[in-house]
C-alpha cells in the first residue's frame, strides 16, 4: 500500500544525514521543504520533495491524501510517561493548592502509594482499559512513539500486572511503545528501604528479565526516595537483563543520579529541575540524553530545568510529557513544546527537535522514529494550515491537528 501526500506547505523535520541526535547549535536547525510531497510505502517513508519535482510515478500511489496547504512533520516522541495507572488523584491536587508539597504529600503515604493502592484493586483489564483510552488521547494529539513505566505496582505482582499491561498497549497500538521498569519508584507498602531495594533487586528485576517484560529500567534517585548507592546496585542488577537505564534525577534536590546515570550510561537523566552546573559538564561526551519535563514544573509550580543552559553548553537536550496521576496529568505534547519555548527558553525550532528526534533518541528509537527521512516509520502529523512551524508552540491551546499517521496509516478517532 502506498500513499501520497500532496500539497504539502512546509514539511518540516526533515533529517537527510543519518543524525540520531542533535547537540547545541544544532538543535535550532529544522529542515524544511515547502510547497512538498511526501510518498509512504507501507509502514514507512520511501520519498519526499517538492511538488513541483514529483515524479509522475509518485501518482500511481494506492491512496492520495491532499494536505490542503496543512504542514507535515513527524509525530511527537515522548520518552518518559507513567500513562498505565489506575484512577485519578485530584484530592492531592486540591492538596497542593492548599498548600502542601509534592514532596510533603508523599511523606504522609499518599502520593505514588496512593497510585499503589489503586491500582492494586483495579483488575489488569480495566487498567489496560483506561491505559487504551490515555493512549488514543494522546495519539490524537500527535504522539507517535511513546516510553511507558510500571512503577505503581510496588510489590512484584503488581509490578508484572503492569508491564502485561504495557506489553498488551505495544501489541495494539501502531504508535512504537517501549517499557521500562520502574520498581524502585516509592518504597512499597509493608517494606522497609533496605529490604524494599532488596526485592527489586533479588526478585523484581530477575521476574521481569526473564519474562522480557521491560526494554529499561529506572529509579527515582532524589532526595527522600532511592539514593545514588542503590540506585547504582539497581542498574547494575537490570544491565545484567540487558535493561539500559533510563533515570528519574535531580526533580526535589541535586541527587546525584546525573553522576550514577552517566556512569552506568544511561539513556536519559530525566527531571533535572534542580540541577547544578557542575552537573551539566558530567554530561559532556556521554550519550545521556538529559531530559527535561516542564510539564511536572508547570503543574507543580517548581522550578524549570536549565534547558537553555545546556544547549548553550553545546549539549542536546530532550522533552517529555511525564504523563502521570500525581505530578503532571497531561500527555500533550504540543503544550510541552509551547512550554518549552515559554519557560526553558528554546526556539521553536529547538523545541520540535527536542520533542522529534531528540526525545526518540532519549528512548532509543530514533533510528525508526523522531524526523521526516526515507525509511523511517511514517509517524507524521499533518496540521491544519498553519502560517509557519512557529505558530505550533505559539498557539498554545489551539488545537493544529487535522489528521495523525502511525506507520503510514491514517488514524481515526
Ligand atoms: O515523574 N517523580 C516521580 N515520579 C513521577 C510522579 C509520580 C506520581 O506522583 O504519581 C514523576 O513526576
Ligand atoms: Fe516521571
Amino acid at each position: 500500500m502506498r500513499t501520497l501526500i500532496t500539497n504539502i506547505r512546509t514539511l518540516a523535520g526533515i533529517e537527510r544525514n543519518g543524525r540520531l541526535r542533535l547537540q547545541g547549535s544544532e538543535m535550532s536547525q529544522l529542515e524544511t521543504i515547502d510547497n512538498a510531497y511526501l510518498l509512504i510505502d507501507g509502514e514507512r517513508i520511501s520519498e519526499f520533495g517538492r511538488m513541483a519535482e514529483m515524479p509522475p510515478s509518485a501518482l500511481q500511489a494506492d491512496k492520495q491524501v491532499d494536505a490542503k496547504n496543512g504542514t507535515v512533520l513527524p509525530a511527537w516522541c515522548d520518552p518518559h510517561t507513567h500513562i498505565v495507572f489506575a484512577g485519578s488523584r485530584e484530592g492531592e491536587f486540591e492538596d497542593k493548592i492548599r498548600g502542601l508539597s509534592y514532596a510533603e504529600i508523599a511523606h504522609r503515604g499518599g502520593g505514588i502509594l496512593n497510585s499503589a493502592d489503586l491500582l492494586h484493586s483495579t483488575s489488569e483489564d480495566e487498567l489496560y482499559r483506561q491505559a487504551m483510552r490515555r493512549v488514543r488521547e494522546v495519539q490524537a494529539k500527535g504522539t507517535g512513539c511513546i516510553e511507558i513505566k510500571s512503577g505503581y505496582g510496588l510489590n512484584t505482582d503488581d509490578e508484572l500486572k503492569m508491564l502485561r499491561v504495557i506489553r498488551r498497549i505495544k501489541e495494539s497500538t501502531d504508535m512504537g511503545v517501549v517499557s521500562t521498569f520502574l520498581g524502585a519508584h516509592a518504597v512499597g507498602r509493608g517494606y522497609d528501604m533496605a529490604s524494599y531495594v532488596d526485592l527489586v533487586i533479588n526478585e523484581m528485576i530477575p521476574e521481569v528479565g526473564r519474562q522480557r517484560l521491560a526494554d529499561y529500567i529506572d529509579v527515582f534517585c532524589d532526595e527522600g526516595f532511592f539514593t545514588p548507592a542503590d540506585t547504582a546496585r539497581i542498574l547494575e542488577a537490570g544491565a545484567k537483563w540487558g535493561m539500559k537505564p533510563k533515570i528519574h534525577a535531580d526533580e526535589l534536590a541535586s541527587s546525584g543520579g546525573v553522576e550514577v546515570g552517566v556512569k552506568h550510561q544511561a539513556l536519559s537523566v530525566d527531571h533535572l529541575e534542580s540541577m547544578t552546573v557542575e552537573e551539566i559538564e558530567l554530561l559532556r561526551g556521554s550519550q545521556t540524553m538529559p531530559t527535561a519535563l516542564p510539564g511536572t514544573s508547570f503543574f507543580l509550580n517548581m522550578p524549570y530545568a536549565k534547558a537553555r543552559q545546556i544547549i548553550n553548553a553545546g549539549l542536546g537536550v530532550a522533552v517529555a510529557s511525564d504523563y502521570n496521576p500525581g505530578s503532571t496529568p497531561s500527555g500533550d505534547m504540543k503544550f510541552i513544546v509551547s512550554l518549552s519555548c515559554i519557560k526553558l527558553r528554546l526556539l521553536p525550532s529547538e523545541a520540535i527537535n527536542a520533542a522529534t528526534l531528540n526525545s526518540a533518541f532519549a528512548m532509543g528509537m530514533s533510528h525508526d522514529y523522531g524526523s521526516v527521512t526515507e525509511g523511517k516509520y511514517a509517524n507524521l502529523i499533518l496540521t491544519e494550515p498553519i502560517p509557519s512551524v512557529s505558530f505550533i508552540p505559539y498557539s498554545y491551546t489551539t488545537p493544529i491537528v487535522y489528521k495523525v499517521f502511525l506507520k503510514g496509516k491514517e488514524t481515526e478517532f
